[in-house]
């Protein structure tokens, strides 16, 4: 049943990235979204749950699928929390750059934090540095505890960080340490998930970016045995009152992990649109297209690599899956 769902779950991302590959470099954002999110929720909604979408493409009056708060699924008998990015780096798709990806996830309901659409401040890492974060210290006291978790000199570290006004003078302050920073124009949630798989050279990810995106980071994280700590960050008043809304009492709480994924009972699911460190883009070849997906599964601890040769006249050929 839970393999069934998993293997599903690739199904909908891979849809999706399908959808919005012709996209790729096009140069117009806005136009990715419609196809997508219909994609996604056109497979989603065959499948056997009665799921209720958390983080989804926005509100209901500005999104009229996969909504905060639309319930999805054809069995009232498996009720689960649904957390989406049909595209997780639209402008990335729109410009041909890379780390844009499809991303779901599953989770046991009332595990995942609700956020509104706001900014996070965020850190995430790897299993080796589980435990050494701390988001109330300084970034660099950050870079220093995960290079010794890791045994690494400050020199050999790679650390993510959005490319943001915001953020010059973090950047300034890695730099000064002699951290290598890897600076991304969009799409946090690649990267982040990279923090906890060794072969992709990505060390730390650290800064503003999306509270949403921060959700999916750690879902993916917590089945990878890494870790991550964050904070909402509240401009104005209206957020403040959004904040009163969904009863967050404390505006200065530390999210740890835990605090945004509660318990294991979690699956996760990307594919890649455009190529990066977590994943290759979709590769077309004649009437064939290749996609190259990640699955996790928090609770039997597994990690599939799923590449996937679909025919697009009519369904998928072949799966490889590498575990
Ligand atoms: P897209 O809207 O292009 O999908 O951007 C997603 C994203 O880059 C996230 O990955 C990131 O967390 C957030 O936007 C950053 O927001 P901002 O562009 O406002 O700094």
């Amino acid at each position: 049943m839970r393999e069934k769902l998993c293997s599903e779950l690739a199904r909908v991302t891979e849809t999706t990235a399908l959808s919005a590959a012709p996209w790729i470099g096009k140069g117009n954002m806005n136009a990715i979204d419609g196809d997508t999110v219909e994609a996604m929720r056109s497979v989603l909604n065959s499948l056997e749950i009665r799921g209720e979408v958390v983080i989804g493409a926005g509100i209901m009056d500005k999104a009229p699928m996969l909504y905060n708060g639309e319930i999805i699924g054809n069995n009232n008998n498996l009720e689960v929390d649904i957390a989406v990015a049909p595209v997780e780096g639209r402008s990335l798709v729109a410009k041909g750059l890379s780390n844009a990806v499809s991303v779901i996830a599953l989770a046991k309901k009332g595990s995942l934090l609700k956020v509104p659409n706001m900014y996070m401040y965020k850190i995430a890492v790897g299993p080796e540095a589980k435990g050494v974060i701390d988001i109330n210290a300084t970034p660099v006291e950050n870079l220093i505890a995960v290079a010794k978790a890791k045994g690494k000199r400050i020199n050999e570290m790679t650390v993510v960080v959005l490319d943001r006004p915001r953020h010059k003078e973090l950047i300034a302050d890695l730099y000064k340490k002699g951290a290598r920073i890897k600076l991304i124009s969009d799409g946090d949630v690649a990267v982040g998930v990279s923090t906890a798989l060794p072969d992709t050279g990505i060390d730390m990810l650290i800064g503003i970016g999306g509270a949403s995106e921060g959700v999916l980071t750690a879902i993916a994280l917590k089945c990878l045995g890494g870790d991550m700590q964050t904070r909402l960050l509240f401009e104005d008043d209206k957020k403040i009152n959004m904040m009163k809304m969904m009863c967050i009492e404390d505006i200065d709480k530390v999210y740890t992990i835990d605090d945004l994924v509660k318990g294991e009972d979690i699956i996760f699911t990307a594919t890649g649109i455009t190529g990066g460190e977590l994943l290759d883009k979709v590769v077309y070849n004649g009437n064939q297209a290749a996609t190259n997906s990640l699955l996790l599964d928090g609770l039997n601890k597994e990690v599939l690599r799923i590449n996937t040769l679909h025919n697009l006249d009519e369904n998928k050929i072949k799966v490889n899956k590498i575990g």
